[in-house]
């Protein structure tokens, strides 16, 4: 870019420079795509945004045949005009590199660039993300047209920060990938003979005497490979993200952030905490496709997010109401959207944006949810947005600086997910139920879970849960078992330590390097068609899907509940146990009980580990969510129960939403109540 363009970006782009008055603590945003409308009619957009209370908008991550129409031809002025219009109506910019949606020229002149679907089929123009990304030209052009906007843009005031792309997700599986895979695996492992022996090549004459034999695959090769290749694809867009940031970063101010947007729980096929280590915070996309809201499920995908860095996160999309792409499009009730928002922030969001502002009039998502119609108008769901704009202004400065804190820590990997996915045994095994089945009864004790891997520093929990820790490597092994030494509450569910860091089963008793500390091993699994019945502490419940038959090692391990008659192996054993280890105890549970066993278990768990509720007790249906700072607690109330629930505070509490000093509160369906008190007031919250 020459000299003239450069100074064009520190111009106004009419009249007087003008930036939005100081970034708020709680930001509601909008994605806005102004290279689909005449610049006449952004006046009346950005006006309605900022009536709503809209601080922020994010622009350009789809518009790459609009600033480049051919190449090295860039067209940034309707951008430069759409961001100083933003500003002048005190709402700042995001902006995203535009590498999800790569222009026809760019795919005519190098299909190099495009994605081999697993098929073999080549991904083709028309659609969006059909790029390869292990394509160095790929690379070279994404690194171009990120350092363009990082040149242009990198010093506006009213860009506060950098999307990279958009929801990476689509491996290729063309040659290129596939040399990079083995190049990948030849690093990681060394020599072939380590990667035979690890893999047990031998099985079906797997055995590879040149890394170029070894294929790439999704799902039906060795469980050493596959895990593997889903390491790969998290580290390749790593490497792809990288790309682009450190093409932005050599233009860039350091106090614009860079984050991506990730999608949670709906798209788990490489490790989003990978690329979250790259980025200042994560931002995630959270849909209901259907408009129904598991909220529990919800609540640990959140706290996942937040888990990934250990500090609060962006919902940088989101549905105002309904999507296009669900199965029926179901539109959230009337007051959900609102009530979803908050307890995102109560979970640790300090961001809540919605995809899309406005119907565009043609394109793939002409049916989505939006705030105002393609006749620019506001539709029904923008009044329910427009009195979050105004509650996030007032609660912003009461939740400024605060985030969750947790007693309890949930366990989870991307490894163990995907490797009892790719070998579920049961087709109802699904690793995520399996982790909410704990999850939810945790969250409605405590009131506030971590969700963070098993090789963070555990030692700040009273109790860490870990429901289904199937791959365990040494690292987290020696962790686990450091906590449990140091008086740490540690409790195995199914399938925990069945697998090395291969992918291969652990050649010790399961849970592997665990079962020593246990003083117990599990010496067989079952897929179970119709539950069995288990016996003990909980009353008489039944473990469905899976059952492990436990057997006790030492005399000093506690067996809380054993199976009652059901196939024969399992009558009478063990089903349940635990084990006390100087203060602490090491728990493995062999059973999914149902929800009211699980609710009792938990209860026991919570109760021998000193876990104490942040808030205190409140009807059932109501989720209670801390966010605290040195000096202060805020507590989001949202009843997402059906009907109207009043909730006792357990002092008196300012209400930062209605005003004035509250002792209790009354919340309709859907109603919030944002709770703040003072540092010294409440309990004192230091755990061990
Ligand atoms: C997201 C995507 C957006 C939009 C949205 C519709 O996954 O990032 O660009 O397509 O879905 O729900």
């Amino acid at each position: 870019m020459g000299l003239v363009v450069a100074a064009l970006a520190v111009l106004p782009a009419c009249g007087v420079a003008q930036t939005p008055a100081g970034p708020p603590p709680l930001w509601l945003g909008v994605s806005w795509y102004p290279e689909q409308w005449p610049e006449a009619q952004w006046e009346q957009d950005l006006t309605l945004m900022q009536k709503s209370g809209v601080r922020f908008v994010r622009m350009a991550e789809f518009a790459w045949s609009t600033m480049e129409p051919a190449e090295g031809q860039y067209r940034f002025e309707w951008l430069d005009h759409a961001i100083a219009a933003a500003a002048r109506h005190n709402i700042y910019v995001v902006l995203g590199t535009p590498t999800a949606a790569p222009p026809a020229w760019l795919t005519e002149k190098y299909p190099q660039t495009l994605r081999v679907d697993e098929d073999g089929s080549v991904a083709q123009h028309g659609n969006r993300q059909q790029f390869n990304f292990t394509s160095p030209k790929y690379r070279e052009l994404s690194a171009k047209i990120s350092a363009e906007m990082g040149k242009r843009y990198g010093h506006n005031a009213t860009v506060i920060g950098w999307q990279i792309d958009n929801e990476l997700t689509r491996e290729s599986y063309d040659a290129g990938t596939r040399k990079s895979f083995q190049d990948w695996l030849q690093g990681r492992y060394g020599t072939l003979d380590n990667l035979n022996a690890r893999w047990t090549t031998s099985y079906w004459s797997q055995t590879y005497s040149s890394w170029s034999q070894i294929p790439i695959e999704s799902s039906k090769g060795n469980p050493g490979l596959l895990l593997n290749w889903r390491r790969f694809d998290s580290d390749t867009w790593r490497d792809y993200a990288k790309n682009e940031i450190d093409a932005l970063r050599k233009y860039t101010d350091p106090k614009q952030f860079v984050t991506t947007n990730v999608l949670g729980w709906g798209q788990m096929s490489y490790d989003h905490g990978e690329v979250a280590q790259l980025m200042d915070f994560i931002s995630y996309d959270d849909y209901f496709p259907q408009g129904e809201v598991d909220l529990a499920k919800n609540g640990s995908d959140d706290d996942m997010q937040r888990g990934f860095k250990g500090k609060n996160f962006w919902v940088i999309e989101t549905q105002p109401a309904f999507v296009n792409w669900g199965g029926i499009n179901q539109t959230l009730e009337k007051g959900e959207v609102r009530a979803l928002a908050w307890h995102n922030i109560g979970h640790g969001a300090d961001a809540v944006a919605y995809w899309q502002w406005r119907s565009a009039r043609n394109g793939q998502e002409e049916y989505h949810g939006t705030l105002v119609g393609a006749n620019g108008k506001p539709v029904p769901v923008y009044d329910e947005v427009a009195q979050l704009g105004r509650e996030f202004e007032k609660a912003g400065p009461a939740l400024a600086g605060t985030q969750p804190t947790s007693e309890v820590a949930v366990l989870h990997t991307y490894d163990s997910f995907w490797a009892i996915n790719l070998q579920r045994h049961s087709k109802d095994f699904d690793p995520i139920e399996e982790l909410v089945s704990y999850y939810k009864p945790l969250k409605a004790l405590a009131q506030s879970v971590d969700v963070v891997a098993p090789t963070n520093d555990l030692s700040k929990y009273k109790l860490v849960v870990a429901p289904g820790l199937n791959v365990l490597s040494d690292a987290a092994a020696k962790n686990l078992m450091a906590y449990v030494r140091n008086g740490g509450h540690l409790v195995l569910g199914q399938r925990s330590a069945m697998k090395d860091d291969d992918n291969a089963l652990q050649p010790q008793d399961q849970p592997g390097p665990l079962a020593e500390l246990l003083g117990a091993h599990v010496t067989q699994f079952y897929a179970l068609i119709k539950p069995v019945g288990v016996d003990g502490e909980f009353g008489q419940e039944k473990s469905k899907i899976w059952a492990e038959q436990l057997v006790t090692d030492v005399p000093d391990v506690d067996v809380w509940a054993r199976y009652s008659k059901s196939n024969g192996w399992l009558d009478g054993q063990p089903a349940i146990v635990s084990r006390k280890v100087g203060k602490g105890t090491i728990t493995y549970v062999g059973v999914w009980m149902s929800d009211a066993g699980m609710k009792k278990l938990t209860e026991k768990l919570v109760a021998m580990s000193g876990v104490s509720a942040a808030f205190g007790p409140v009807p059932e249906g109501v989720e209670v969510n801390p966010r605290r700072s040195a000096d202060k607690t805020v507590f989001v109330l949202v009843n997402m129960s059906d009907g109207e629930k009043t909730v006792d505070a357990p002092r008196l509490m300012q209400d930062v939403l209605q005003g004035g000093d509250v002792k209790h509160v009354t919340l309709p369906k859907y109603g919030v109540a944002v709770l703040e008190e003072a540092a010294g007031t409440s309990r004192s919250r230091a755990s061990h």
